[in-house]
């Protein structure tokens, strides 16, 4: 199959990729998060190619993305005041809601859940998209499972050239890491997955929030969890990862005693000349948390090369975005950490 790409300033690509979502195609999308890998969510032989484009688990579902925050009530029943408000604030943006699916919803697009992630992505050519397929459109994020996900169309490229119809081209994704994931089916708000919308934004606006084991721990694979996405060994490269912690004296002296030829070292822009000598790699500038965020995939891909013996990595601290990128690191590494101010 010949992969085609459209630009997403081509006036006639909403119009192309929508005509190949209708016929249950596979065509990839740009966000703000992360690319997504779309097709029609509501047909199920159109769901079923995305699962195996993309070697996925067949128990993790889907997100459901929608053009307009009206849509949400179409696929989604029992809605909280919570979801209205959030949606007022934050869409369109990334921030995914999991609330009670209508019956409209396929079971494959849900894995088998009653539930149904519901979001409104802040691309306007992914929304034309939608609005002129007249579906909503399920998608993942685009890489191939397992691998860190896909923030160019390059990625995707690499990952899916010749096995699906079409790309649209919206240049790099400006959040780089997937949306914050709300799950409100319960009797408090539930985190899932942190992302662009923060939680203390959530917090300020729901004065209530549960953060979701899976977040902050390494998840067993055959546990039953709220997402299941997130038990999965996830972005990470073939090589083992080591999160460093600690001041940049600290964590620098730590990796040069550690450090042997083939390691590769993941580190903030303000830290290059401290690395010289171990083949550095920066993914942002420490200063400014969202370079971190929407270059963490890209240094996570470029890392992905099985002559790298190990990669010691860089993470920052704090709340906000930060913990979004502290998230996927720490998944990254299968949450080994060390303590460089504790460990010689
Ligand atoms: O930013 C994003 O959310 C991107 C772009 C393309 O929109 N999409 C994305 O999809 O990250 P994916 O499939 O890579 O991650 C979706 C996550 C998985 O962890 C999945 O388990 C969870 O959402 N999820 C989906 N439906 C759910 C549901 N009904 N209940 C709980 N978790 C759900
Ligand atoms: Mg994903």
């Amino acid at each position: 199959m010949l992969t085609r790409v459209f630009s997403s300033d081509d006036p006639q690509a909403p119009t192309l990729a929508a005509e190949l979502i209708r016929q249950g195609q596979l065509v990839a999308i740009p966000t703000e998060t992360v690319y997504g890998l779309g097709a029609d969510g509501l047909n199920e032989e159109a769901v079923a190619k995305i699962f195996e484009a993309k070697g996925r688990p067949q128990d993790n579902p889907l997100i459901l993305h929608i053009w307009d925050a009206s849509q949400m009530a179409l696929f989604c029943h029992d809605i909280p005041k919570a979801a209205y408000a959030l949606a007022q604030a934050f869409w369109p943006g990334p921030l995914t809601m999991v609330l009670p699916a209508r019956d409209l919803v396929p079971r494959r697009t849900t894995a088998g859940l009653s539930t149904v992630a519901v979001r409104c992505p802040d691309s306007f050519v992914t929304r034309e998209i939608i609005r002129l397929a007249g579906v909503p459109i399920a998608a993942p994020s685009a890489n191939v499972s397992g691998k860190p996900s896909t923030t160019t169309a390059q990625h995707v490229l690499h990952d899916h050239d010749g096995r699906i119809a079409a790309i649209v081209d919206g240049g790099p994704c400006r959040v780089g890491v997937e949306s914050t994931i709300v799950d409100l089916t319960e009797d408090r708000p539930r985190l899932l997955r942190p992302g662009g919308i923060t939680p203390e934004q959530l917090i300020a606006l729901l004065g209530d929030l549960v953060v979701d084991k899976a977040v902050t721990a390494q998840i067993d694979k055959d546990a039953v969890v709220k997402a299941p996405g997130m038990k999965y060994r996830h972005y990470a490269p073939s090589e083992p990862v080591t999160i460093v912690a600690g001041s940049r004296e600290k964590a620098a002296a730590y990796i040069h005693r550690h450090f042997t030829a083939g390691d590769r070292v993941l580190c903030f822009q303000e830290e290059l000349p401290l690395y010289e000598d171990c083949s550095p790699l920066a993914y942002g500038r420490e200063a400014d948390v969202n370079t971190l965020s929407a270059g963490l995939f890209a240094a996570l891909r470029e890392l992905d090369d099985p002559t790298i013996h190990q990669v010691y990595a860089r993470c920052p601290e704090g709340g906000g975005v930060a913990y979004a990128v502290q998230n996927r690191l720490k998944k990254a590494a299968a949450f080994h950490i060390v303590n460089a101010e504790e460990e010689t």
